[in-house]
């Protein structure tokens, strides 16, 4: 019998500390790194590439992204906001870039600082840089593509389904590798989710997609289960909850990745993640960040004695 698989992305070491207070040493970082690894959670969001001005957490992004390239079995990526960052990234030796862009115009403006169709442009830009440099490694980077406040905004309000599909036709013309959709505010629910993604997974051929949900308002994890059913695979989540941006008002965290991988788990497919490990981690995390709000239902009942991985229970 095939096991059927999900991916589970971490991006706690970015969306998640770009909203904290404190700020973890390079040393702490790339535990979290080496430790979700151990986990069974070998691709991470390690770092951001944006201006330590704008996010003090990240001012130590070369050093995390060098760290994260010597631990066996992690597949890093970066977030980059614009060329200059992918730079950054393609001369640290990345080989996987996360490229973000808001369908909300006004959220666009805030966040950094250009017009969507600008930052659109920007992409077709690191696309050719890419493709130009005379490094054989730069060339073989993947970039991913992502469309922020997807299904909506705090700022601008509501968000034409019609315009982020354009946006992903767009970003798939300029060679997009990847295509994430994002829930960057919490606005999304199960049927607009399902009725977004069948329309994404129509336009992307065979070019992988990721949903990228906030829990803001409680439909995060019933999120998964409307991208699931119109065929997504691959989420972002932050251990513990953590997250949101600092461009977005009242922004708050991701989904949670010890309970997405229990739900997906739950569900028969397999993650390759052991959640007990995740809880253990999650454990010496929130000692490093006191006071910050740590999210998780699986972290405070347990795991039901009932529940069998999804590989388990495929070989039995
Ligand atoms: N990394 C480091 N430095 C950068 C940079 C990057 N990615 N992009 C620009 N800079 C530097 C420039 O070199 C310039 O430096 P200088 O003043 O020493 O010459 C300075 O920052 C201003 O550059 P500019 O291109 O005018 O940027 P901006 O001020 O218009 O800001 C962004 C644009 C994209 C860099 C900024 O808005 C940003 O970082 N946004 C991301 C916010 C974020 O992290 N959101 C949450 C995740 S979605
Ligand atoms: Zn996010």
């Amino acid at each position: 019998m095939t096991k059927e698989t999900a991916q589970v992305r971490e991006v706690g070491l970015r969306d998640g500390l770009q909203m904290v207070r404190t700020i973890l040493s390079t040393e702490q970082k790339l535990e979290w790194c080496a430790r979700m690894v151990d986990a069974g959670c070998t691709q991470i969001e390690v770092t951001s590439f944006v201006p330590p001005k704008i996010v003090p957490q990240f001012a130590d992004a070369v050093e995390v992204a060098t760290g994260a390239l010597k631990i066996d079995g992690l597949h890093a990526a970066a977030l980059v906001p614009n060329l200059k960052g992918a730079q950054r990234a393609f001369d640290v030796g990345l080989r996987k870039i996360h490229y973000v862009l808001s369908a909300s115009n006004e959220h666009n403006l805030k966040n950094v600082r250009r017009t969507t169709v600008e930052s659109a442009e920007d992409f077709a830009r690191i696309v050719a840089a890419r493709d130009e440099s005379g490094d054989a490694g730069v060339r073989s980077t993947v970039l991913g593509a992502g469309v922020a406040t997807a299904f909506g905004c705090t700022i601008q309000g509501r968000v034409d389904e019609r315009f982020v599909l354009g946006l992903v036709e767009t970003l798939l013309k300029a060679g997009a590798d990847e295509i994430t959709i994002a829930d960057t505010v919490g606005y999304a629910n199960p049927g607009q989710v399902r009725a977004l993604m069948r329309r994404v997974l129509a336009l992307t051929g065979d070019v992988p997609v990721a949903c990228h949900f906030h829990d803001t308002r409680g439909l995060g994890l019933a999120n998964v289960i409307a991208a699931l059913d119109a065929g997504v695979r691959s989420f972002d989540a932050s251990l513990g909850g953590l997250g949101g941006c600092p461009f977005a008002p009242n922004a708050t965290g991701n989904i949670n990745t010890e309970d997405t991988v229990f739900l997906l788990e739950s569900e028969g497919l397999d993650t390759g993640i052991d959640i007990g490990a995740l809880l253990a981690i999650r454990e010496t995390i929130a000692g490093w960040l006191p006071g910050e709000p740590f999210t998780g239902a699986i972290a405070r009942a347990g795991l039901p004695k009932t529940f069998a991985r999804a590989e388990t229970e495929a070989l039995a």
